[in-house]
């Protein structure tokens, strides 16, 4: 028993400190290798050395008994996300490349480093409809991604939020397209400029977590093309990412990482794509021949598929040949060498990591995140001289960053709401009381009692995220009897939109006790807060809000920050208005409405409109101009509009500009957004703010002719704060 737990520690330890190696090339190796000719040379040259095993050991991630030994050992037990060092021939000098995911921080972590800078989760982002923002961000998560010794960032997840459900919808940007390409592109340039291969993902339509190794979804051409795919399309064509994921999910009855239509016809052919395509880890693809056929570079994280075996055995068949294995592996080759011999603009020492500058970062992106949806007065805390102040609730003081799933990351710290606040009356001599809401009796006494109240309502890794189990036959059973079958495990998909009965119980408690009181939702995604949304006076969505989300609260609540975030989703006044969704399901099919384009072309009412958040000023929009009331299809609508601050505090306002569609011939959404822009207001302060929208972007995807086509026809244009089309501007233009 003594020698086995020995032979387990040791193990455990050599697993831990396991070797690591450079992932840059040593170029005295390749003296006369520069350009990117010369390296796509290189790379059929290298693979034309290499023995057929070397080829196939280039398209997965690492030996399993090296990779399945690491991820056991660190990410099971240490909690931590090892190197997984893909592609490495010491014989040919070819440097290995890394991945590290990294949504709200670099995941993986160098063994000397203990934690990262941890941001807001990418939802949370998505509501700060603040792009330059984005682009700052995913700055710090290069350079900190490249300061741990990885080179690939399996980031941005860019699928489309279909339902408020889905257990990974904190780490996507919302639900609309154009939303989502825009961040998408941000973080792919930033990533990119820092030799971080960008690989976007989940390639596609990986919108559902606890059967996505297993759900078909069904999807027509219009709905793949208009709702699922653009916003990858205009990651994938402006950003040039060196890589992008496949997704694990079936798209009419295809596993992506076996579909030849989704990664070599549309994304390579159709998109230009150069890049090399990386599964999702574990079940991202079955069939090494099918994987071949369709244009699949790399299995991730280690060797099932893409076997010797399996692949000798297709050459053998006549299903494939070996020119097709030395196209997927030049495929991917080409790329990463281009990364490993470009050399870097600036160093990536470890004390990169963590620099004051980005923890201010992590703060203020969670400032601006926040979203307002309800303030009756209440807001910014104005008493003066507030005495007693009482934050309550389970998890007032719970430290509460996202899932605990690939997107993950390690802080040095999280300030908790309660922190936060207790931080911000440090220096008032006030005093700032916890309770964690489990007597409500006592609860209630001390709301009663207290000059502000801050309840504290929402979920953590338990309620939702990525789903973490380990064998895909459970997830098998569950998708085939429509239920869970066994216990849930972590994360995964709401069953609910309601909160926990705890938090509506407290809700409910304190609702009537003090007047000076807000609700706080810490989460990633939409809820239903019918029960208790009227009796409240405030609401604020505070997301996950990464290490400096309580202090960013704080700001938040007590006026040194005007909040600016607004909602990256709908939500619905009722859960059975969104799509059909169950977690639990073998065939799914994705509609070409969903979101607010469902809710406009439905006309139902919502409870919060995308695009809606408050501040604590107004904002009044007029005099909407178009520049030219009749365009060419190869021209651009521009358009001004005035905004003025007419409140008496300064603040950031989201302009939105969605185009309609009434005059159609086809089917298609009451209006849809095509531009927004952030801006700085002063108190009176008003500005003409120039938004322009391509009239190619207004294209729809003619399934008969296979063209995106752009109807001749008069269209609306709707300018405002939110996507309630009674708070919007409106105008129309001609396309000739
Ligand atoms: C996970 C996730 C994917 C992540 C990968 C590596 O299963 O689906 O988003 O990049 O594995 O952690």
């Amino acid at each position: 028993m003594f020698v086995l737990l020995l032979i387990a520690v040791i193990t455990y330890y050599r697993n831990i400190n396991y070797k690591t190696y450079d992932i840059q090339v040593e170029k005295s190796y390749f003296p006369e290798v520069n350009t990117a000719a010369e390296i796509e040379a290189l790379a059929k040259n290298l693979v034309s050395e290499m023995t057929f095993e070397e080829k196939v050991d280039q398209m997965y991630g690492e030996k399993n008994h090296k990779s399945l030994r690491k991820l056991a050992n660190n990410f099971l037990i240490a909690k931590r996300f090892p190197h997984i060092y893909a592609g490495k021939n010491e014989r040919l000098h070819i440097p290995p490349w890394v991945l590290s995911d990294g949504p709200r921080g670099a995941r993986v972590m160098h063994q000397d480093v203990a934690a990262v800078t941890t941001f807001p989760v990418a939802m949370a982002r998505g509501a700060s409809w603040d792009v330059s923002l984005e682009k700052r961000i995913q700055h710090v998560i290069a350079i900190e991604m490249r300061a741990n010794k990885v080179n690939l960032g399996a980031t941005p997840c860019i699928n489309l939020l279909r339902h408020p459900a889905w257990g990974r919808a904190q780490e996507t940007y919302g639900e609309d397209p154009w939303l989502l390409g825009e961040f998408g592109l941000a973080t792919v340039k930033a990533l990119e400029s820092h030799n971080v291969m960008a690989s976007p993902k989940h390639f596609a339509l990986n919108s559902l977590e606890n059967s996505r190794w297993v759900v078909n979804v069904e999807v027509d051409e219009r709905t793949l093309r208009e709702v699922y795919l653009p916003h990858f399309k205009k990651t994938i064509q402006q950003g040039k990412p060196a890589a992008v994921m496949s997704a694990y999910n079936q798209i009419n009855g295809e596993y992506c990482g076996h579909s030849k239509r989704l990664l070599t016809d549309i994304l390579r052919t159709e998109w230009g794509f150069e890049g090399f395509v990386n599964t999702d880890w574990g079940y991202g693809v079955y069939d090494g021949v099918a994987g071949v056929k369709a244009g699949l570079n790399v299995e991730m994280p280690s060797q099932s598929a893409y076997s010797v075996k399996a692949l000798q055995e297709g050459i053998d068949a006549g299903k494939i040949t070996e020119q097709d294995i030395d196209d997927i592996v030049v495929g991917s080759l080409k790329t990463r060498l281009k990364y490993a011999f470009t050399g870097d603009e600036q160093q990536y020492p470890l004390d990169k990591i963590l620099l004051p500058e980005h923890i201010a970062l992590a703060r203020e992106a969670a400032e601006k995140s926040m979203v307002l949806l309800k303030n009756n007065s209440v807001l910014p805390f104005k008493k003066k001289g507030a005495k007693k102040i009482a934050v309550i609730g389970r998890l007032a003081d719970v430290e509460n960053t996202g899932d605990e799933g690939s997107s993950d990351s390690t802080p040095p710290y999280v300030i908790t709401p309660f922190q936060g606040i207790s931080n911000y009356h440090k220096t008032l001599g006030n005093q700032v009381i916890l309770n964690d809401g489990s007597d409500l009796e006592s609860a209630k006494k001390l709301a009663a009692e207290a000059d502000e109240v801050i309840v504290v309502v929402g979920y953590t890794r338990e309620d939702e995220g990525e789903y973490i189990i380990l064998f895909r036959d459970k997830m098998v059973a569950s998708a085939k009897a429509q239920k869970l079958i066994g216990s849930k495990g972590m994360g995964g998909d709401r069953d609910s939109l309601r909160l926990r009965p705890e938090d509506e119980q407290l809700i409910e408690a304190l609702a009537s006790t003090n007047d000076q009181l807000v609700v706080t939702y810490i989460g990633g995604s939409a809820i239903d807060m019918n029960p208790w949304q009227d009796k409240v006076p405030a609401i604020l969505f505070a997301w996950y809000g990464g290490m400096e989300g309580g202090n960013a609260l704080a700001n938040i609540l007590y006026g040194k920050v005007n909040p600016s975030g607004k909602l990256p989703f709908s939500i619905a006044k009722n859960e059975k208005d969104y799509p059909y969704f169950n977690p639990y399901i073998e065939n799914i099919s994705y509609g070409y409405y969903h979101g607010y384009t469902l809710f406009d072309k439905k006309n139902i009412e919502v409870a919060y409109p995308f695009g809606f958040g408050l501040s604590y000023t107004n904002y009044a929009y007029s005099n909407l101009q178009i520049a030219e009331p009749t365009v060419t299809a190869n021209s651009n609508i521009q358009v001004t509009i005035d905004i003025e601050n007419t409140g008496d505090m300064a603040g950031e306002e989201i302009v939105q500009l969605y185009v309609g569609f009434k005059n159609s011939a086809v089917d298609r959404p009451v209006k849809l957004l095509r531009a927004f822009d952030k801006i700085n207001l002063q108190p009176g302060e008003k500005k003409t703010i120039p938004l322009q929208v391509s009239a190619q972007d207004l294209a729809w995807y003619n399934p008969q002719t296979k063209k995106w086509e752009i109807e001749v026809m008069d269209y609306e244009l709707y300018v405002g704060g939110s996507s309630a089309t009674a708070e919007l501007l409106t105008g129309s233009f001609k396309l000739e």
